[in-house]
């Protein structure tokens, strides 16, 4: 009996050895060549990380270190959406906290985790750089500051609108 070909996978991987292909031999590459791989596959899962490994000659280990390091990576699908609320410390002392509670009462989540519909996935980053701003929060490339946190539920709704 023939085995089915998951064509997209198939897809996916060869993406990916061309991304490789172009960035092994340049030193300094391994987070361009793991943020293009979340961009093709949505998500960084292990087997991912170990066949990345395996065709740059990096340890497992280390790649999975960069991935857990940077709240810009993700080992579990995310959602359509995924909201990133900055708890640097700028924001922190405009209240990021209350900010962040109003997210995860009004989408019913906790960080990390993903709506049960795959819209939204909650995540706490380090300072994005929009200091003058705080609180921050990104939705995708979107970037909404001086919140507080009565804005949350009207935004959340700009994203639910057109499901
Ligand atoms: S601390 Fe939040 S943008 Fe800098």
């Amino acid at each position: 009996m023939e085995i089915p070909i998951d064509n997209t996978e198939t897809n996916q991987y060869k993406k990916l050895d061309a991304i490789i292909q172009k960035y092994k031999d340049t030193n300094g590459m391994l987070i361009t060549i793991l943020k293009d791989a979340q961009d093709i596959f949505g998500y960084l899962p292990m087997k991912v990380q170990s066949y990345i490994s395996q065709k740059l000659d990096i340890p497992i280990s280390t790649i999975n270190g960069v991935v857990s390091f940077y709240s810009l990576f993700s080992e579990e699908p995310t959602g359509k959406y995924t909201i990133g609320v900055c708890l640097g410390t700028a924001c922190y002392v405009k209240g990021a906290s209350d900010i962040m509670e109003a997210i995860k009462e009004e989408l019913g989540l906790d960080v990390g985790e993903t709506t049960s519909n795959g819209m939204f996935t909650l995540k706490a980053t380090r300072c994005i750089g929009a200091c003058g701003l705080a609180p921050v929060i990104t939705i995708n490339d979107d970037v909404y500051g001086r919140l507080s946190p009565s804005d949350i539920p009207s935004i959340i709704h700009k994203y639910t609108k057109n499901m």
